[in-house]
């Protein structure tokens, strides 16, 4: 066997490969460019299209565009009515973003495990979770997979719950045939550079519902309407307006929509090369007895925005800091998702303790993420696999 690259090596490949990336082909950037020759640069038409466009693919009545998926996470949770020492249950396993929509409504976000085949959170452990102060429940879509939802919302609607599906992770997935999106009460998603879709920078919430619609609009926009039928005082005179709540503003512009309006059309293309990856990907690991791959619910038919992979670290004589390393000597530019939440200094501060929720916290022990998007060709996927097995066979006991 060829010594590790980290070991003064040859590496298996001579150019790094990132974990994940966008792909703009020359028809997103004409029709980001029409955008920007136009005399409407803020949120217009174009985000008015999107919208439409969004609701057709995922069978959602409403949609809101906004300026991030924490945007809409946060106006999200501002429309189910969250409020000082509410609570809001949520999973480990994923970015800050997710829990940090509860605090910014003054909310208590609370720690559910997850399940340790899936890693999405587990039904059972929000039911443990639910104290009367429990308003709503985040669930993420974790790499792309549908969380249980038949479950969750059962869970939901005997507690009165609001449920909002962070599927940032998860647009193209569908669960039971349904898109994700139509499902919960909320449906977030995220179209940052390293997603299925990107708009640059930008998010969206989908939802059935037309009193979580109204309010969703209010809160994208400073919380300002003109709709008499909403304004408290009703002054008569043109151009009049009240600012009835408080709300900010998390427009999205019109060449940012005109770009994901693109890149949406894509959406199948990228969608199938992705679950060709997860294919060659899975196929390949599921031989190898030192790693572990994400189990799939067969309800969940899914567009996988990462790809992880477990280390079962009691067979191999390295960390996995050691094998992090060794990747990236092999220029296999590999990363790790998630920190559990609440390890975050500032969580920490908030008083969470380690020791929350056990399964998450053995997971994100032994995970690292593997390169994953639509322009890798089967080649790099090659020396991918190549990489992760040379390194396993380099520290396996
Ligand atoms: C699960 C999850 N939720 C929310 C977000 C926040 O999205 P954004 O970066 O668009 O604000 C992310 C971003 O990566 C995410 O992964």
């Amino acid at each position: 066997m060829d010594k590790l690259a980290i070991n003064g090596g040859k590496p298996v490949r001579d150019t790094p490969i990132d974990y994940g990336k966008q792909y703009i082909d020359e028809d997103d950037i004409a029709k980001v460019a029409e955008i920007l020759r136009s005399p409407l640069i803020t949120t217009g038409p174009e985000n008015a299209k999107l919208e439409g466009k969004l609701c057709k693919l995922t069978g959602a009545k409403y949609a809101v565009t906004v300026s991030s998926g924490t945007a809409a996470l946060h106006i999200a949770c501002r429309a189910a009515g969250i409020e000082k020492d509410d609570e809001v249950i949520t999973t480990p396993m994923t970015f800050a973003a997710s829990a940090n929509c509860a605090l910014y409504c003054g909310a208590k976000p609370v720690f559910a495990d997850i399940n340790p085949e899936t890693y999405n959170i587990s039904p059972e452990s929000i039911r443990e979770k639910i104290t009367p102060c429990t308003k709503a429940v985040v669930a993420v879509d974790y790499t792309g997979q549908a969380v249980e939802l038949d479950e969750i919302k059962e869970i939901c609607s005997e507690n009165n719950l609001t449920l909002i599906e962070d599927a940032a992770h998860a647009i193209g997935t569908k669960y039971k045939g349904k898109p994700v999106g139509s499902i919960a009460d909320m449906t977030c998603f995220s179209f940052h550079p390293v997603k299925t879709v990107t708009a640059g920078e930008g998010g969206a919430v989908l939802t059935n519902s037309k009193e979580l619609y109204d309010k969703l609009l209010l809160f994208r926009s400073h919380a300002i309407t003109r709709d008499p039928s909403q304004m408290v005082n009703r002054a008569p005179y043109l151009l009049y307006y009240e600012q009835i709540d408080l709300g900010y503003n998390y427009r999205m512009t019109d060449f940012q929509a005109a770009l994901l309006s693109s890149q949406l059309d894509k959406l199948p293309l990228f969608s199938s090369r992705r679950k060709e990856i997860v294919k060659m990907y899975d196929e390949a690991f599921s031989k190898i007895p030192e790693v572990t791959v994400q189990k799939e619910i067969p309800e969940s038919d899914t567009t996988r925005h990462i790809y992880i992979l477990r280390f079962n670290l009691k067979m191999l004589k390295a960390s996995r800091r050691e094998i992090f390393d060794a990747l990236w000597a092999e220029n296999i530019h590999c990363n790790v998702h998630y920190i559990p939440v609440y390890y975050h200094p500032y969580y920490q501060s908030l008083g969470y303790v380690k020791g929350l929720c056990p399964n998450a916290e053995s997971l994100y022990e032994e995970i690292i993420t593997l390169p994953l998007y639509y322009s890798m060709t089967d080649y790099d996927v090659i020396d991918v696999i190549a990489a992760v097995r040379k390194v396993i066979e380099f520290y396996k006991m």
